[in-house]
Formats: C-alpha cells, sequence, structure tokens
C-alpha cells in the first residue's frame, strides 16, 4: 500500500525506487523541445512517481500518431482533443505529473488541472537541443510545427508570455542541470517538505 507522504523516509519499494505521492498534479508546460517529456519521466523515476503525456493520451485515444491527426484532420481537431482531454484528466486524474504538448496551455480549465509549471529557455536554445539530439530528425519529424524554423520561431515569441501568464511557477532550464530541475519540481510538488 503506497505511503501518503515520500516513501523515502521509510525505504524503498518493490521496485527498488523511492516511492513519492503528490497531493496536486503537475502540469508541465513550455514550448516544442524544451525537454517536457524527458523531464518528466526522468521525475517520475527519480521520486517513484507516474507520469503521463498530453499527446501519448492523445495518441492512444485515437489510435493515431500527433502527425497523422494534424495531417488528416488539420490543427483545430487536435485542439479539440486536447481540450476533451483536458476535461478527462479534470474529471478522473490526482497527483500525477502531466507532461504537456506545447499547445495544450491554451485549454480552457488548465488552472483546475493542478499546479502549473513552466519550462522556459530560448528558442535558440531549444533548437540546439532539438538539433543536438541523437534522434534529431525524427524529433523534429513528429513535430508538425515545427517542420519550418522560421514559423516555429514565431510561434514561439507569440507564445512565450502566455505560458508565464498562465504558469504557477516558472523554471529556466538553460541555467539548471536536470537534478536542479527535478529537485525543483519535487519543492513544488511538496515531496520534499
Ligand atoms: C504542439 C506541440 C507538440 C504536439 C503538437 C502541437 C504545439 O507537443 O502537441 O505537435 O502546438 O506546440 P510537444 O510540445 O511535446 O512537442
Amino acid at each position: 500500500m503506497r505511503s501518503e507522504t515520500c516513501a523515502k523516509e521509510y525505504g524503498k519499494s518493490s521496485i527498488d525506487t523511492i516511492w513519492c505521492s503528490m497531493k496536486k498534479n503537475i502540469i508541465l508546460i513550455g514550448f516544442m523541445g524544451v525537454g517536457k517529456g524527458s523531464t518528466a519521466r526522468d521525475f517520475a523515476k527519480t521520486y517513484g512517481i507516474y507520469n503521463i503525456d498530453t499527446d501519448d493520451l492523445i495518441e492512444s485515444r485515437t489510435n493515431r500518431e500527433i502527425k497523422r491527426i494534424f495531417k488528416k484532420h488539420g490543427e483545430a481537431y487536435f485542439r479539440a482533443l486536447e481540450q476533451e482531454t483536458a476535461d478527462w484528466i479534470e474529471a478522473n486524474v490526482k497527483g500525477t505529473l502531466i507532461s504537456c504538448g506545447g499547445g495544450f496551455y491554451k485549454v480552457n480549465n488548465i488552472k483546475k488541472l493542478g499546479t502549473v509549471v513552466l519550462l522556459d529557455a530560448p528558442f535558440d536554445w531549444i533548437l540546439g537541443r532539438l538539433k543536438n539530439a541523437k534522434n534529431a530528425k525524427t524529433k523534429l519529424a513528429k513535430r508538425p510545427l515545427f517542420s519550418k524554423i522560421k514559423e516555429a520561431k514565431k510561434l514561439y515569441e507569440q507564445r512565450v508570455g502566455e505560458y508565464k501568464k498562465v504558469a504557477d511557477e516558472v523554471i529556466d532550464v538553460q541555467s539548471l542541470t536536470q537534478k536542479e530541475i527535478l529537485e525543483k519540481i519535487a519543492n513544488i510538488a511538496g515531496i520534499n517538505d
């Protein structure tokens, strides 16, 4: 049975990891490629919580890849799926780290889903991170809105202020190590209290 407090104090769980619980969801937002998915996966492994990703939820709900949804039905249809996903999260998900697609912050109930944490970085840093990734080609190909760099930059400029308005907390990822980013999220989640 899972403890209500972080199992760090009590030892290890059966999967040989510390095992924590969070009262509220953490909603990780930010621009495409800033590292929301990898941060969420690292965090889940380090602190022994579950994480889910809104793009993964949409892909499993529709049994279609995001790039296919954009191609076949267009962006407006995808945004409606994001809203449906947000409604489902609001009704069903507790104590979970949720990484979101870059445009998910626009759903009308984002503030009801949990503590909204922005992973923030300059556009050029994000571009460098994507280009230097081992699987750079795949990372760019699966993101239809990153296919033209000039347009992606315009989108970033449109969104950067909006992200900050919606966020309860902002983490400047460029100046931190991955371990420091995880610790910041843990503090926000109340895990290290
Ligand atoms: C999008 C970001 C993507 C994905 C879709 C649209 C956006 O997710 O949801 O391609 O509007 O910024 P990532 O932020 O995980 O790349």
